[in-house]
């Protein structure tokens, strides 16, 4: 049965990469749905945007503009949701970084720790100034968003498919340290999606041919739902 409304209402979440693309998506979706979203991402006019959408269609967002590689402004977004609300009932780990595509002995220094940062330490810090809040939730969900590449070893994606794995790898262990009580954590992969990320990627495509994010949000409301048991798993976009 898909997530009702009653399912969000009320609850707090955070969705980091609400500026755009995926996150964008997501968050409209569960502010739209009841939920309180915080809204995480560098670019402020952007977070502006989604919040002015989203009280335009009754809903309630704080936008927060940070770079999520500063692990201590994540350790005081942590402090400040304890002040505000006790708890956090949803964490979606979205935002990302495509990294360089290029040959593996190619890749700069640099660009490969940007990319590890973006994609695999700042969720590190993110899930651990957020465990304890999650933990005083009734119904706590976690989603992170990963990539077919992760497994594939496709030539020149190096930088990324090592970031995805990575989070992958950590992510799923944390699921399962959390088995046994009501924490559920999976991993979406959304497949090629119509975003500034894929455009970069794959610039010679035509973007119409791909689904929109808001066709993906569902499956992240549905990961999020309180009915969701599902825990430790990699669930794929199907279109
Ligand atoms: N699109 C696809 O085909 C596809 C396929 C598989 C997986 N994914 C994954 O889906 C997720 C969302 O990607 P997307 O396609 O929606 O890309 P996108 O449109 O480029 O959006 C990326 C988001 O991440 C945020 N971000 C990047 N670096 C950040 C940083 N240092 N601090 C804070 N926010 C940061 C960006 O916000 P600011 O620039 O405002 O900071 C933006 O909101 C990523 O994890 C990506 O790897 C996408």
């Amino acid at each position: 049965m898909p997530p009702s409304t009653a399912d969000f209402d009320g609850r707090v979440a955070l969705v980091t990469g609400a500026s755009r693309g995926l996150g964008y998506a997501v968050a409209r979706a569960l502010a739209l749905a009841g939920a309180h979203v915080l809204l995480v991402g560098r670019t402020q006019g952007a977070l502006e945007a989604l919040y002015d959408d989203i009280r335009a269609e009754g809903g309630d967002a704080t936008g927060v503009p940070m770079d999520v590689t500063d692990g201590d402004a994540l350790d005081r977004l942590g402090a400040a949701i304890a002040d505000r609300w006790g708890r956090l009932d949803l964490l979606v780990g979205n935002a990302g970084d495509l990294g360089p595509i290029t040959p593996v002995s190619h890749i700069a220094p640099d660009a490969f720790e940007k990319t590890m940062a973006v994609n695999v330490t700042a969720n590190a810090r993110l899930i651990r100034a957020m465990e304890p809040l999650l933990l005083q939730a009734e119904h706590p969900r976690a989603v992170f968003v990963t990539s077919g590449a992760a497994s594939k070893a496709r030539p020149f994606w190096g930088t990324y498919a090592t970031s995805k794995a990575a989070l992958d790898a950590m992510v799923r262990t944390w699921a399962h340290e959390h088995e046994n009580n009501k924490l559920r954590v999976n991993l979406l992969s959304p497949g090629p999606v119509r975003t500034a990320m894929r455009a970069q990627a794959m610039p010679g495509e035509d973007p119409d041919t791909l689904p929109a994010p808001a066709d993906v949000a569902p499956l992240f409301l549905e990961l999020l739902s309180p009915a969701q048991t599902r825990t430790g798993e990699i669930i794929a976009f199907e279109r």
